[in-house]
C-alpha cells in the first residue's frame, strides 16, 4: 500500500522451490507468488486444477525456508475454497500453519466474497485475482484476453471494488485490456499487480519459467524474456553428455 502511495512499482515473480526462491529473493523482488502455475511448470498438467492443497503446501514451505525478505503469497487450488467458506478457511489456515507463508491468493470476484470474508476475519492476509482466472479455464473454453466487452468490463470493476471494501491488501489483474486495467488502479487504493494488464498498474508479475525462457512453448504477448535458459542448459546438458562419453569428465584435477 505504501509502494502504491509513493508511486513505486511493485516487482512480483513465482518461485515453487527452494533454488529458485534463493536466487529471486536475493536479487531483490518484492513479493514471491507461490502459484498454482506449479501444476503446468513443475508438474506437467495443462491446467491449475489438478494440484493439491498438500502439493502447494510442499512448494510453499519449500520457498519459504529459501526467503529472508520478500512477501511470500501462495495460491488456494482450485477445488480447496470455492463454494465452502468453511472449507476456505480451513485451507488458508493449513496453508499458513504448515508452510509459513504470509498471505493467499483466491481467483474470483462475488462469487467467493463469504470465503474471502471468513479468510480475513482469522488475520489471514488475501489477495484477489480478477481477468483470466485460470482455475476457471473450462467455463471461458480459452486463455484469450477477458473483459473486452462492456457487460464484462463492469462486473470486473465491481469485483475490484468489492475486493477492496471487503479487505483484500492486493490484486492480480490477469489478461485485460491496458485501459481497464488502468482503470481499476486508478480507482481502488490497494496495489494492483498485473499480467498482460499493460503498464498502468501498480506492479507486475511473471511465471518465472516463462520469463527466464526455461519454458520453451510458451509465447503470449505479454510475456517477456529476459533470458534463454532453455537453451542455455540443452546446451551445458550436451556438454556433459559429450565429456561423459569421451572421457573427458572427470578428470584428474576432479578425482581424489
Ligand atoms: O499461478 C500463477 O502463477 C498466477 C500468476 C500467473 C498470477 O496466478
Amino acid at each position: 500500500m505504501e509502494m502504491k502511495q509513493r508511486n513505486e512499482k511493485i516487482a512480483m515473480l513465482t518461485a515453487y522451490d527452494y533454488s529458485m526462491a534463493s536466487i529471486i529473493d536475493a536479487a531483490g523482488i518484492d513479493i514471491i507468488l507461490v502459484g498454482d502455475s506449479a501444476s503446468n511448470v513443475m508438474a506437467g498438467h495443462e491446467t491449475t486444477l489438478p494440484i493439491t492443497l498438500n502439493q502447494m503446501i510442499y512448494h510453499a514451505s519449500s520457498v519459504v525456508r529459501a526467503v529472508n525478505r520478500s512477501l511470500v503469497v501462495v495460491d488456494i487450488p482450485f477445488g480447496s475454497y470455492q463454494g465452502n467458506s468453511k472449507e476456505a478457511l480451513s485451507s488458508a489456515i493449513r496453508i499458513m500453519k504448515e508452510s509459513g507463508g504470509h498471505a493467499v491468493k483466491m481467483e474470483g470476484g462475488a462469487e467467493i466474497k463469504e470465503s474471502i470474508e471468513r479468510i480475513l476475519s482469522a488475520g489471514i492476509p488475501v489477495m484477489g485475482h480478477l481477468g483470466l482466472t485460470p482455475q476457471s479455464i473450462y467455463k471461458f473454453g480459452t486463455y484469450s484476453v477477458r473483459a473486452k466487452e462492456k457487460a464484462e468490463a463492469d462486473q470486473l470493476i465491481k469485483d475490484a471494488k468489492m475486493l477492496e471494501e471487503t479487505g483484500c491488501f492486493a490484486l492480480v489483474l490477469e489478461k485485460i485490456p491496458a485501459s481497464l486495467a488502468k482503470h481499476v488502479a486508478e480507482h481502488v487504493s490497494i496495489p494492483v499487480i498485473g499480467i498482460g494488464a499493460g503498464p498502468d498498474v501498480d506492479g507486475q508479475v511473471l511465471v518465472v519459467h516463462d520469463m527466464l525462457g526455461i519454458n520453451n512453448d510458451f509465447h503470449p504477448r505479454f510475456l517477456r524474456k529476459y533470458a534463454n535458459l532453455h537453451q542455455e542448459m540443452t546446451k551445458a546438458v550436451g556438454n556433459y553428455i559429450d565429456d561423459v562419453k569421451g572421457m573427458n569428465f572427470p578428470n584428474e584435477a576432479e578425482s581424489y
